[in-house]
């Protein structure tokens, strides 16, 4: 949540920034701002909106070859132009633009307006401005540190200060930060998105470390000033992933990449002669896999909703007792870790803080927790004990859609392994592994049928609330329809167990409400279209995602029919056409839709 930029070299560094900043703006786009630093002295400027208008916007001479900037997502305060960062100290000199939570901003604003301080803003940012200039240390280094130690809770910061105009400290503790290495200058950015256009010599900072950016190289320390001596290393990305291309978002393209994304997370982890996963990065040898009782999986929103898909595949595979959990909850009600439990922790960003305190829940009591993460190297990766990357390539859509897909193919991975050292027969894993190697072209076949789906997306479009249905299987596939639709269509869309309808919501049942109901063929197809006559009876318009061979009678429905895959793997082919129904009611609906309102893609707060 929220991004941060930061140049210190030989070019002009507003434009710069304002071009990292528009790669980062998925991470929070309620305000804006930059501060350079230049010859007459520190200018800020920043407003409420998108990075767009604050280029628009931006004072003739705004000059300066050292600057930092931010795009927020609100936590203290109202989305208006005060409480945008870069925030600054009484006199102007110091510039501070912050990602994360400080816990104690309460306590330090009020010993700060005791001491006479007038502040600003209602953000915690701001009392890191006035600790930095209050701070008699003589170096900006010894300033930031000064500052920090009376701070506790997240950060990623970046500094600048009028009276050391050659250099930039930056400092973290929770949320991330890159330097990135060019030639005579250097960047710092929150995400690699608005590093790669400058460079792919980067160094990624670890909690606890500081460290100073000049514009001919960094070094980096910790807050006793001992150097960590960390140097850069070429990262392998294209920055052409960065880009939407000739798509009109990010959405539409990381749809459309899900048959190269499923083929980029199967290579090399199929063994077809033992029906067979090859999962190195779990880090366990059979006989530990064969030790394991329980399985518990842990992720947060849709991350969630595919970990109830992975939760199925893994009791219906591997047998062995699974389920899947809400992380944000999860630590708060004090949970029973159990040695022979593997607990998986699931994440695109690899950065959700629920998500990461989770994991550090389980580790703390000894638990054994596993990852799969889409953003190598991202702190949820590096605080597991091992687990499988999901080579989704980059993910910029806050509504995620690529990256889940490759979580369902990695559980199914995961169940895979489980299963073979355990009862599943050879024939089944085959059965498996066929079916997965089916599945790119299975979903490039649904994905070029998205004009079919854009109509009926259209009619959707126009109801006001929805119901998402579907049985077992299907279930979590009803939630995560519900949620990309609610996501970016901002319609009320509420998942339900088909079997439940009649216990409840089938009086919300009108001609007003449709329901998009999930119905494979499988051994509840019939009571499944029972359901749908119960809704029909009701005149409840609907949409079915289901198999052609399934038999809906007289029923008038809008079909969209789904390849027949193995029926474990039914789930994330029902999906798909899902994410384009969302995708085409909020087009029609003119939504932004890589940056729906309220939301950010990394949830980096509690
Ligand atoms: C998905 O469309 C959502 N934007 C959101 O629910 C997301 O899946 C969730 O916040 C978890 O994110 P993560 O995968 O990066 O941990």
């Amino acid at each position: 949540m929220c991004g941060i930029v930061g140049y210190i070299g030989t070019q002009q560094a507003a434009p710069l920034l304002l071009e990292g900043l528009t790669r980062l703006e998925h991470r929070g786009y309620d305000s804006a701002g930059l501060a350079v630093l230049g010859g007459s002295g520190l200018k800020v400027a920043k407003q409420a909106g998108r990075v767009r208008a604050l280029g628009e916007g931006l004072p003739k001479r705004f000059s300066g070859k050292v600057g930092i900037g931010h795009t927020r997502w609100a936590t203290h305060g109202p989305a208006n132009d005060t409480n945008a960062h870069p925030h600054t100290d009484v006199k102007g000199e110091v510039g501070v633009v912050h990602n994360g939570i400080i816990d104690n901003a309460a306590t330090l604003r009020r010993q700060l307006t005791d001491d006479g301080i007038e502040l600003a803003s209602d953000t915690d940012t701001e009392v890191i401005a006035h600790l930095v200039a209050r701070s008699d240390a003589d170096t900006l280094e010894g300033k930031v540190r000064d500052a920090l130690a009376s701070i506790d809770g997240t950060y990623g910061i970046a500094v600048v200060h009028t009276a050391f105009p050659d250099r930039i400290v930056v400092a973290r503790n929770g949320s991330p930060l890159i330097i990135g290495v060019g030639d005579k200058e250097m960047h710092v950015a929150s995400d690699l998105a608005a590093l790669v256009r400058y460079t792919t010599t980067v160094a990624h900072l670890e909690d606890g470390e500081l460290a100073t950016l000049t514009a001919t190289g960094f070094t980096t320390f910790r807050a006793d000033l001992t150097s960590t001596n960390k140097t850069a290393e070429k990262v392998d990305i294209d920055p052409a992933s960065y880009d939407a291309g000739e798509h009109d978002s990010f959405m539409h393209k990381e749809m459309l990449e899900q048959p190269e994304a499923v083929e980029r997370i199967l290579r090399g982890r199929l063994d077809e002669r033992f029906g067979t996963a090859h999962l190195g990065g779990l880090n366990m040898d059979a006989r530990e896999t064969r030790a394991i009782r329980r399985v518990k999986i842990l992720g947060c929103g849709s991350a969630y909703y595919v970990g109830q898909m992975g939760a199925s595949l893994i009791e219906e595979l591997a047998r062995i007792p699974a389920d899947a959990e809400a992380a944000s909850e999860f630590r708060y009600r004090d949970p029973v870790i159990e040695p022979d439990t593997l607990y998986v922790a699931v994440s695109q960003s690899g950065e959700t803080i629920d998500t990461l305190l989770a994991v550090e829940e389980i580790r703390r009591k000894g638990g054994r927790v596993i990852g799969l993460v889409n953003v190598v190297g991202s702190a949820i990766a590096r605080a597991c004990d091992g687990g499988i990357y999901l080579h989704a390539g980059p993910e910029v859509a806050v509504a995620s859609t690529k990256a889940l897909t490759n979580m369902f193919v990695g559980f199914s991975l995961l169940a895979l392994q489980l299963g073979r050292v355990r009862d599943l027969s050879v024939a089944d894993g085959k059965r498996l592994i066929a079916g997965l190697t089916k599945l790119p072209e299975q979903i490039a076949e649904i994905v070029e049928r998205e004009h079919e789906f854009a109509e009926i997306a259209k009619r959707l479009a126009q109801a006001e609330s929805l119901f998402f249905i579907g049985r077992v299987r299907g279930f979590p596939v009803a939630r995560e329809g519900a949620q990309k639709f609610k996501e970016i269509s901002y319609r009320h869309a509420e998942a339900y167990q088909t079997s439940e309808l009649k216990h409840g919501p089938l009086a919300l049942i009108s001609p007003e409400v449709p329901t998009v109901s999930l119905v494979p063929q499988d051994e509840l197809t019939d009571r499944n279209v029972g359901a749908l006559h119960e809704i029909a009876a009701r005149l409840g318009p609907l949409v079915v995602v289901t198999h052609a061979d399934v038999d809906l009678g007289e029923l008038r429905a809008d079909r969209i029919d789904v390849p027949r895959n193995e029926r474990e793997l039914d789930p994330i082919l029902m999906t798909i056409p899902l994410q384009l129904l969302a995708y085409h009611a909020a087009l029609e609906l003119g939504h932004d839709i890589d940056k729906p309102r309220n939301l950010a893609k990394s949830v980096t707060v509690e």
